[in-house]
């Protein structure tokens, strides 16, 4: 039995349609999405589209819960009104309300029926969170989730590089990024595909060139950076050139309690890409207000640095997006 399992997608609808191209030449007997297929970028809605029209079984990430508490009625979700989930909101108001809904339906894991009851579990992070990832550390609490797990094979996603891991008797795995890929990864697409043997389940992990300068372009036309606010320009930066930018951001460089209005929160984005000379780089874009670039398939005229070597992985306390 062979399966593919992907996550991350985040939108990106390019890279989704060459990893579905490759896993097409694979000759699997399942596909299965791991979480955050939507969020931020702007091809949200294409991607949740064609994974129900490919019927391809998802389960809920933490992106999924953004988008629903951007929905939720409540005016005093800490969510609503805050420039740090601008870039969710830019998601939101461009997904339909049937494909909200669907979100909504969206179960936390998908067991696969394996040879033999040998069964495959996929989540986001972990089985009980979508944002707590066992890939970065597992204390008592996530132990017990994952021991009252039955299947001893878990796939999973959130944290956008390819990892597997033995741990007791369960075989851990991340996999990878489709649409939003770092540590030093390039800009390619990521997914696994688990072969059955004999021995168990085998975890083959993939990289997948995509038409990036697609994506970019489509970042670039819809808005993005103006709607989607400082987060966004971090955000765009990660697309750019597969470098983690959000997470540092936030955990290393921005002041707790966190800024309050919009211009002090582009004041400290600024000044983190400033920091790690990148700001050169976007601030063209961002005077421009995100006016064209090169048409999908061209140059863009951005350069970003060469993706990571050996990049380490992020002291957060999640580490995952
Ligand atoms: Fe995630
Ligand atoms: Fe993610």
């Amino acid at each position: 039995m062979k399966v593919a399992v992907f996550a991350d997608v985040h939108g990106n609808d390019h890279a989704l349609d060459a990893v579905l191209d490759d896993i097409e030449k694979e000759r699997v007997d399942a596909i299965i999405c791991a979480g955050d297929m939507v969020n931020p970028f702007p091809g949200s809605e294409r991607v949740w589209r064609t994974l129900t029209a490919r019927h391809i079984p998802m389960v809920r990430g933490n992106h999924e819960d953004y988008i629903l508490a951007c929905h939720a009625p409540a005016s005093d979700l800490p969510i609503r009104r805050n420039p740090q989930f601008l870039p969710v909101e830019f998601a939101a108001r461009r997904l339909s309300t049937g494909t909200t809904a669907g979100i909504r339906a969206l179960p936390m894991t998908f067991t696969l029926a394996g040879p033999g009851d040998d069964d495959v579990l996929v989540c986001h992070a972990s089985p009980e969170h979508t944002s707590r990832s066992y890939c970065t550390g597992i204390d008592d609490d996530l132990a017990a989730d994952l021991s009252r797990i039955g299947p001893k094979t878990i796939v999973g996603g959130h944290i956008h590089l390819q990892w597997q891991q033995l741990w007791r008797d369960k075989l851990l795995v991340v996999a990878g990024s489709v649409g939003l890929p770092f540590y030093g990864s390039g800009v390619k697409a990521q997914y696994a595909i688990l072969t059955h043997r004999r021995d168990g389940w085998q975890v083959r992990h993939k990289s997948v060139a995509y038409n990036h300068q697609a994506a970019l372009h489509d970042a670039l036309n819809s808005n993005f950076l103006v709607e989607g606010g400082p987060l966004a320009w971090l955000m765009f930066d990660e697309l750019l050139t597969a470098e983690l930018r959000l997470v540092p951001f936030l955990n290393k460089f921005c002041p707790t309690p966190r800024p309050g209005s919009l211009p002090e929160w582009q004041a400290w984005v600024k000044r983190y890409l400033r920091a790690i000379g990148r700001w050169d780089a976007l601030q063209p874009l961002l005077e421009g207000h995100s006016r064209p670039v090169a048409p999908a398939g061209g140059s863009c005229p951005l350069s970003g640095p060469p993706p990571g070597r050996g990049r380490k992985m992020p002291q957060a306390a999640d580490g995952g997006q």
